[in-house]
């Protein structure tokens, strides 16, 4: 494969656009409400809004707050919006991260340093999350050196607070819940969590990642959802993303915390280097002006109606789907599902889910595959209103052409999915995985073949491990259950 240099003369604009036009037309088909993930479309026009707010700002680096004191306030106001959205106080603090992941890294970090700064733990600090908390905690616990515990689900998909409560001990230094959790859409016990951690002086995060600019307005169109938010007075601190369900540009998320005498453990600075003393509120060094100023225009252009009437559609379009499933017997949706994200699994045994997965996707579908269960997941926005009918009468069909028909789970991507799920030896998949980020980031950058993957045919380890995978189903679920013990 040739790789690409940069062109001695520069190409014309138009030949640079139409490419990178060609580049995206193999892409899962968004705009046709295809994608059940990754998205949040709120049609063309809003987008266009979108677009000129972002480009008004685009070249303005939120890094120097000084220098760009539009910039701060846009910040100051997405927060004091999101702050009284979710029931914040006259203290309410946060910042304007560029996504989730960022929130929950800097979370992580903040109480991190409060425990470090306030106790003298034995050991490394324990933090305990739902099993079904977003990886992004994974990852902040590996980044920061923390361990995070997860703690199992009950059978409606919530986090089971006495096990929470068995797994406090003289090391934890945070306890978090989500609303909702994104595998399965459920809003975890937090009233219940934040009576644990106030009895213990113990911070909480909410991970509202999905649900801050969601269910603040599914609650008021009439649906009764568990309080959350800072009402619930143990809540410390909420991350929620403006760039998901508040319909902003990519690069937006909100980390609100109770006060400043939480958040201040978050700041750095730095006063010795030689290019000038040096403070800054979160991770990132240059900041992009143009997604604070698209989340501020999406707040500002929508409104309570807006979001009312785009929430409307999407929790109209989600009972529709549950609906439909539920008149599939083979198929079951996993616990109640407070508001526009659920999951579901197959009841049959005779119904491969994974190969569910892959005849939808041949059709054009483009759904996350989950583990521990094996099931389908979809976060419904408002986009996908006009496809529910042409989603269920898929599914139906796909459902069909799978029963009965075990050799597809040893198939295609559903072979991968099922390995990677059950293999017990989950350091060999761990290293699998990483191998295959090593060849998306090596000198081809090309991405994986998941199907082609498990297929191999060189591959007698793998050949094996498919011949083995209904035994293998059976061994990993009683490892799981034994590791939670
Ligand atoms: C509940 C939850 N938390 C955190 C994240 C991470 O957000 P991001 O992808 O913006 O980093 C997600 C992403 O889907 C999520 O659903």
């Amino acid at each position: 494969m040739t790789r690409l240099s940069l062109p001695t003369e520069g190409r014309p604009r138009a030949e640079v656009l139409a490419e990178l036009d060609a580049m995206g037309r193999g892409d899962a088909d968004w705009r046709g409400a295809h994608t059940w993930s990754l998205v949040y479309h709120a049609g063309e026009e809003h987008t266009r809004l979108l677009r000129e707010a972002y480009g008004r700002f685009f070249s303005e680096n939120g890094l120097n707050p000084m220098a760009f004191k539009s910039l701060k306030r846009l910040e100051t106001e997405v927060v004091q919006m999101g702050a009284g959205l979710l029931h914040g106080g006259p203290g309410t603090v946060g910042l304007l991260t560029s996504g989730g992941t960022e929130s929950i890294l800097l979370a992580m970090k903040t109480y991190r340093d409060r425990a470090r700064r306030r106790l003298r733990l034995p050991g490394r600090a324990v933090v305990i999350a739902p099993e079904s908390v977003h990886v992004a905690f994974d990852k902040a616990a590996e980044y920061f050196d923390l361990r995070l515990r997860r703690a199992p689900l009950r059978a409606d998909m919530r986090v089971d607070v006495k096990a929470v409560r068995r797994m406090l001990s003289a090391r934890t230094i945070l306890v978090v819940g989500s609303a909702p959790c994104y595998p399965y859409g459920v809003v975890d016990g937090i009233e219940e969590l934040s009576g644990l951690c106030q009895a213990r002086g113990l911070p909480l995060h909410v991970d509202a990642c999905v649900g801050g600019f969601l269910l603040p307005f599914v609650e008021r169109l009439g649906r009764p959802i568990p309080a959350w938010d800072f009402r619930v007075p143990g809540v410390s601190s909420i991350s929620a993303d403006v760039h998901k369900y508040g319909y902003a540009a990519k690069g937006a998320s909100l980390l609100l915390y109770r006060d400043m005498e939480l958040m201040k453990h978050q700041f750095f600075a730095t006063t010795d280097w030689c290019g000038g003393v040096f403070a800054s509120p979160g991770l990132l060094g240059t900041r992009p002006g143009g997604a604070y100023a698209a989340a501020w225009a999406a707040l500002q252009s929508l409104g309570e109606r807006g979001y009312l009437e785009l929430h409307g559609r999407a929790l109209d379009a989600t009972r529709r789907l549950l609906e439909g499933i539920a008149a599939i017997p083979e198929l079951e949706v996993l616990g109640a599902p407070d508001a526009t994200i659920f999951a579901y699994r197959a009841r049959d045994p005779q119904v491969n889910i994974y190969a569910v997965g892959d005849r939808m996707t041949a059709r054009g579908w483009h759904i996350d595959r989950q583990q521990h269960p094996a099931c389908l997941h979809a976060m419904v926005t408002q986009a996908h209103a006009g496809v529910v009918d042409a989603y269920l009468a898929d599914l139906r069909t796909a459902v069909a052409e799978v029963k009965g028909r075990p050799e597809l789970a040893t198939q295609g991507e559903a072979a991968m999915y099922g390995l990677v799920a059950h293999v017990p030896l989950r350091g060999m998949v761990k290293k699998n995985v990483l191998r295959m980020l090593e060849a998306m980031y090596g000198p081809e950058g090309t991405p994986p073949d998941l199907g082609a993957e498990a297929g191999r045919p060189g591959d007698r380890l793998t050949q094996l491990a498919l011949k083995a995978l209904p035994r293998l189903e059976k061994v990993s679920g009683l490892l799981r259950r034994l590791r939670r013990r």
